[in-house]
């Protein structure tokens, strides 16, 4: 028996809705291998826990996650506590703490789901977004002078190290190299951004010649949009700035049809720290308790759990389960259909129980 120890922190709006749901679908595929067990603990840290005790995890949170095999993570985020405490009280903290550098974002056109693209269906939307998590814009190096008052001054200075951009690219270049065309495009904004952004363009080409067989080429992140838009299948993988990419990755969501069924996985490449997996939608509290969040995205990123804890078979099955289930028209109302969360679950379970999965 493999056994892999989870931390479930479902946290702030349809976080337990949708968590809840993955670790349904998790257990169906324990019952139906029968050699693997997640043991789960569950960490109900959050917005409600801060409104309670002033923070939004104990101050030892770190030491309690950092035994465990994995993060499986809901969403942070509500309406009565701002949204850059919610963030760095919980959420940044572990991406930066563990040092979880590498965001992966795969984003494809799932069969059953309709992209706003007119012409584009399954195949022709397949991207790998890597996305740079530990510096960049989201440093949190800055500050705020003559608070209030007419002149009040704030900074928020980027932060680009050659540690930090070399490690990405590397990661990048690796993971264009796995798939089969081995294309990367790396995002930048050199014309603008002309010290940090030009360090990046200077390391991609370093970083490239380690790489000979994979093709690589730059995009201006303003013309990356364009070229997602008219061109989805002229990309493959791409890496960007931790702005640039959280920003390319919400429209990467769209195109593919909805956020509801875009993942992400925060990951420390050498293992070192556990690594955090995640729906990209946040809380929407919009429809919180409904019933009817989009629970695709958190079983999507169950599947990159699988595949970082090394379970490749497992995570194969789950993605089969997923595009049965969209195939079939079982869907949540974000991505056109009437089905509720349970339902979704429930069509889940019962493609991965059948016989010819
Ligand atoms: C994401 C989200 C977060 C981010 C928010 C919730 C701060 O948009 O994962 O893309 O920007 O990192
Ligand atoms: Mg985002």
């Amino acid at each position: 028996m493999r056994e892999y120890s989870i931390a479930a922190i479902p946290a702030d709006g349809i976080g337990p809705e949708v968590i809840d749901a993955g670790l349904t679908v998790l257990a169906a595929l324990e019952k139906r291998l029968g050699d693997v067990k997640f043991n789960v603990q569950h960490f109900d840290w959050g917005s409600d826990y801060y409104k309670k005790h002033g923070v939004m995890m104990p101050a030892d949170g770190l030491a309690q996650l950092k035994p465990f095999n994995a993060i499986y993570f809901g969403a942070v985020g509500a309406p009565d506590v701002p949204d850059h405490i919610t963030l760095w009280g919980l959420r940044l903290p572990i991406c930066q703490g563990f040092d979880q550098y590498a965001n992966v974002r795969p984003t494809r056109i799932l069969p059953g789901i309709a992209s706003p693209l007119r012409n584009a269906g399954p195949g022709d939307l397949d991207w790998v977004i890597v996305r740079e998590n530990s510096e960049g814009e989201y440093s949190g190096n800055g500050g705020r002078a003559h608070k209030g008052l007419p002149e009040e001054v704030a900074t928020e200075v980027s932060i680009f190290t050659r540690a930090g951009v070399t490690r990405i690219m590397r990661f990048a270049f690796r993971i264009a190299q796995s798939r089969p065309r081995k294309l990367l495009t790396v995002v930048t904004k050199s014309n603008a951004q002309r010290f940090g952004l030009v360090m990046w363009d200077e390391i991609a080409a370093e970083v490239a010649k380690e790489f000979p067989d994979v093709t690589w080429d730059k995009m201006l992140v303003d013309a990356m949009t364009v070229r997602m838009t008219l061109k989805p299948q002229s990309l493959d993988t791409f890496v960007g700035t931790n702005l640039h990419a959280d920003i390319l990755s919400d429209l990467a969501g769209a195109l593919a049809g909805s956020l509801g069924v875009a993942p992400t996985a925060n990951i420390n490449p050498e293992g070192h720290f556990p690594s955090m997996f995640e729906p990209i939608h946040g809380s929407a509290f919009d429809i919180t308790g409904k019933g009817i969040a989009n629970p695709v995205a958190t079983f999507w990123t169950g599947a990159q759990m699988l595949d970082h804890l090394g379970e490749k078979d497992a995570a194969q099955r789950l993605m089969r389960a997923i595009e049965r289930v969209t195939a079939a028209g079982i869907l949540t109302p974000d991505v056109g259909g009437t089905a509720t969360t349970r339902q979704v679950t429930d069509a889940m379970v019962d493609a991965i129980q059948s016989s010819n999965l």
